[in-house]
């Protein structure tokens, strides 16, 4: 098979993934009239938004006061100064609007007394810039997401998106002068790969947090576009920050919200105690995730944990009482009884941090456009490309995220990219030239996999390098791990080039795709262990043990030397990095400050 023989489709826009950030792109695309492609692993409905719980931010201030100069404060005390203070700015500006907009698609999100929108506490989120806890979590229950993922696909098949269920993005078509004009993708029912021309393409395939073996991610969450774009050339941004949640089910990975403690949920130690008290007395249980995640971490070190083999902490909600459990949390309850074999109305559930989200991503700007580095300017766009949600970095989340803050980040620039194509009048201009070697990357990868007689298969790689990356990044790190890791994974990508297919059919070939899957995730576990023993300090979710609190370095955060980006090509397996943008867009910077709760 060659380029020449393969199937072409032109649209306007080529979105893949069709989670919460892609679909809520498609639909102002799609009600501006442009012709539409969005690409998918699964039906749009079973997109890992589904899986978000606990709800979405907003300063909506329905039930306490607030106002979104403290959710800007916030999020940037919880990105750790990593964060963009101008992205930062804008989303959370636009959070009410997006929020309202949602709720008049037909979100049902639970109500008050008085008919306004529900919210409750999460952690990290203050009023009066750090004094409290605030209600700004606007939730539908314990099914936040999959009430917004079913609200945004009713609205896109009333809009006359195009779907493109069961379909694979294998890799992004650039032409001479580096503009995308397409991606190559795998129709899994046939196993044929075919071409999607688009004037631009809009990358919206979620996080890789398949990466880790222990995950609340769904099995699809492989770094696709991720790996699209690093074998396209394209630097990986902040790929050394990941976030643990703090309360996955012990030995089954599956997420609890954060909405269980916004709901009054405690912690507790093998004594019974409220060990947060102790770590952060004002938020308490509602401190930030990556905070949360590093006490709970020492409780069991010190030998405070639960359990007979004292490896768990114990999430306490049965002073909640039934009502507001079976009201407020109904998931939780029905998760206590199929994964962990607990009436949580009537006793504690063990918990420990498990891998969540990837704050790092593909480099973009608040439009969603794709940037990069090139003639000693930092933020260069690619035309034709653009990322939002997960898989992007843009950086609103900077070294840590703030829970509700990703439900967010996909309506907001989701529907920021959307205006600014729809702004590019994209209709009235043609198609660029398709180049004659447009899917001759992909072809090869296949003809490999399919040429194949000996190697490995895709799943043992695949383990080896999920439990290396739990191993050598998790929620304490040591330069000595690290280190260890950047060889072990170097190893393990050797590895991916020589895996073999034994079933070679055509026709839903999983196999194949596993094997094509972890071709990205790869690439998203190197840019991660490489990014992360080059930066030698602490700071949000990355704590190397080696870089603790020092006067001159409070917590192991080193403004002077790391206050910057990482960039992280896979060509050479190489490094850049580029600085943070400390400048709001109307109002004034928060200055760096030392992090307490
Ligand atoms: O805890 C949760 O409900 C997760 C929310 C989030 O990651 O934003």
């Amino acid at each position: 098979m060659t380029t020449a023989k393969i199937s072409t489709r032109k649209f306007d826009v080529v979105i893949v993934g069709a989670g919460g950030s892609g679909m809520r792109a498609s639909l102002q695309l799609a009600l501006a009239g442009l012709n539409v492609a969005v690409l998918s692993k699964v039906f749009p409905t079973r997109s890992h938004t589904v899986a978000a719980q606990g709800g979405i931010g907003a300063s909506l201030g329905n039930m306490s006061e607030d106002n979104w100069h403290y959710h800007f404060f916030d999020t940037v005390k919880g990105s750790d100064w990593l964060g963009d203070q101008d992205a930062i700015e804008f989303m959370c500006r636009e959070a009410p609007k997006v929020v309202y907009e949602l709720e008049h698609f037909g979100m049902p999100f639970d109500r008050n007394a008085d008919g306004t929108i529900y919210q409750r506490p999460f952690g990290g989120h203050t009023a009066n810039y750090g004094e409290k806890p605030v209600q700004r979590a606007c939730a539908a229950a314990d099914r936040t997401g999959h009430a917004m993922l079913h609200t945004l696909y009713q609205q896109n098949v009333k809009a006359r998106t195009q779907f493109f269920v069961e379909w694979m993005a294998l890799d992004l078509i650039r032409d001479a002068e580096g503009d995308v004009v397409g991606v190559t993708a795998l129709e899994m029912e046939t196993g044929e790969v075919h071409i999607l021309q688009g004037k631009t393409v809009l990358l919206a395939t979620g996080g890789a947090g398949r990466i880790f073996a222990a995950s609340t991610n769904a099995f699809i969450n492989t770094g696709d576009g991720l790996g699209m774009a690093a074998r396209a050339g394209i630097p990986l941004e902040d790929m050394e920050f990941w976030q643990f949640h703090p309360t996955g089910v012990h030995n089954a990975g599956v997420l609890l919200t954060e909405g269980c403690r916004g709901e009054g949920a405690i912690l507790r130690n093998a004594n019974g105690e409220r060990f947060m008290e102790r770590y952060a007395p004002t938020l308490k249980d509602l401190a930030p995730r990556d905070f949360v995640s590093r006490c709970m971490d020492q409780e069991i070190k010190e030998g405070r944990g639960c359990g007979p083999n004292k490896d768990y902490i114990n999430l306490d909600m049965t002073h909640l009482g039934g009502d507001t459990i079976a009201k407020r949390l109904p998931s939780v309850l029905e998760i206590g009884h199929n994964f962990a074999n607990v009436d949580i109305t009537k006793e504690p559930i063990p918990v420990v941090p498990t891998i969540h989200y990837q704050m790092g991503g593909i480099p973009t700007n608040i439009h969603g456009q794709v940037v990069v580095p090139k003639d000693g300017k930092p933020n260069e766009i690619i035309n034709g490309l653009y990322a939002v949600g997960e898989c992007a970095c843009v950086s609103v989340h900077g070294a840590n995220r703030l829970g509700t803050n990703s439900l967010l980040d996909l309506l907001v620039f989701g529907r920021a990219a959307g205006n600014h194509l729809v702004a590019a009048n994209l209709g009235k201009q043609s198609h660029k030239t398709l180049p004659a070697d447009a899917a001759d990357r992909s072809l090869a990868r296949l003809a490999r996999l399919d040429g194949s007689s000996s190697g490995e298969y895709a799943q043992d790689v695949a383990n080896d390098l999920r439990a290396a990356m739990q191993q050598h990044a998790g929620v304490f790190r040591t330069q000595a791990m690290l280190n260890e890791g950047v060889s072990k994974i170097a190893a393990i990508a050797e590895r991916v080039r020589n895996i073999t297919l034994k079933d070679k059919s055509k026709v839903f070939n999983t196999a194949r795709i596993e094997a094509l899957e972890v071709e990205n995730l790869i690439e998203a576990a190197q840019a991660t262990i490489v990014s992360a023993a080059a930066r030698t300090e602490s700071r949000g979710a990355h704590t190397v043990n080696d870089y603790g609190d020092t006067p001159a370095h409070p917590n192991g955060r080193n403004d002077e030397q790391w206050m910057k980006h990482t960039l992280w090509y896979s060509e050479g397996n190489r490094l850049d990095y580029k600085p943070v943008n400390l400048k709001p867009l109307t109002v004034d910077s928060i200055p760096p400050k030392v992090r307490t709760f």
